[in-house]
């Protein structure tokens, strides 16, 4: 071959590449999706994040991971910092439900569409966000009260609840606690006598369960937590105070998490609703949809049962989270 034509054909494959390189770029450009988590306060968040690293890396998004600490200030800061760089979609699991209008206005007004995970937000103006994914916390907190209703009724006497709650002003302690006092208000025998907040944190969770033991004593019948990182700490504080859970105390719990089923297993808590983290894979659907142009509908429900502890042994080989 001469020179000559060793320099054309080298010329022509250079060009072939200047016009294909765009081409395959385009072809391969990443969705951003960015993400403000609340925290690592419970095992229920752990595999909540552990689901969306894992899905968004199978699914090939790039996703801005960005852990608040359990504090509404940082997740806001997250939100800003996301806007100035232009991801394609932003997704936020709102640690509390209010406050949230300036931030979402910022985000609609660049033109972000907005995913709520989990919990959602008290907004008046819901084109604020496209969508919310998540379980139903009211539903959660009846299927707590309905469990609770059928073990006394063939009991005589009052039924002494005390109740932890979850971080003030989310939508799960607002809305657990509400879903259960609907349910066992048919039953006046059932009172709560103490109802504090744990923080959705085993720590906080033993802390308060100390204090509610140092007041109320054996007048205790029944634990309410509203999540099982919770009870779990309060069975500790009750262990500690020479009674024994399950036996003296009824514990009754929500997130059905292995701690969960462990505890039960063990014969120290007596029954889990389930509320699953495994948001990961509907999210990133939800996130390649909206790209997509396809319009998603408003609210997303998780489908949730509840386990006893008579059938965790055989259910926990199955369990993911
Ligand atoms: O929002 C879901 C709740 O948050 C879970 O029940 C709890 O464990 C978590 O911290």
């Amino acid at each position: 071959m001469t020179q000559k034509r060793r320099t054309l054909i080298a010329t022509m494959v250079a060009a072939s590449f200047a016009v294909a390189l765009p081409m395959s770029a385009m072809a391969q450009k990443k969705i951003v999706l960015g993400f403000s988590q609340i925290g690592a306060e419970s095992e229920w968040r752990t595999a909540n994040t552990n689901s969306i690293k894992e899905t968004a890396a199978k699914e090939g998004i790039d996703l801005k991971f960005s852990d608040a600490q359990q504090k509404q200030e940082n997740q806001i800061k997250a939100l800003r910092s996301f806007i100035a760089q232009k991801v394609d979609v932003i997704a936020f699991a709102p640690v509390v439900e209010s406050g949230w209008d300036t931030v979402l206005k910022e985000i609609k007004a660049a033109k972000i569409p907005v995913i709520l995970t989990d919990r959602s937000v008290d907004s008046k103006d819901t084109s604020l966000y496209v969508t919310f994914m998540g379980s139903d916390f009211t539903e959660e907190g009846r299927k707590a009260g309905r469990w609770l209703l059928e073990k006394v009724k063939n009991t005589k006497g009052d039924v002494n609840v005390v109740e932890l709650q979850g971080t003030v002003g989310s939508g799960p302690a607002i809305d657990r606690k509400k879903g259960f006092e609907e349910i066992i208000k048919s039953e006046p025998r059932i009172k709560i006598i103490r109802s504090q907040t744990g923080d959705f944190t085993r720590a906080k969770g033993k802390e308060v369960m100390e204090a509610f033991l140092k007041a109320e004593g054996k007048k205790i019948n029944v634990l309410y937590a509203h999540n099982d990182d919770m009870a779990i700490g309060a069975i500790q504080a009750i262990e500690e105070a020479g009674l024994k859970p399950v036996k003296d105390i009824t514990i009754i719990s929500v997130d059905a998490v292995k701690g969960a089923f462990e505890a039960m297993i063990a014969g120290k808590m007596d029954v889990s609703v389930e509320c699953s983290p495994l948001l990961g894979p509907q999210l990133m659907a939800a996130v390649k949809d909206l790209v997509a142009g396809k319009t998603l509908p408003r609210r997303i429900v998780t489908q949730e049962g509840i386990f006893p502890m008579e059938v965790a042994a055989k259910e926990f080989p199955n369990r993911k989270y």
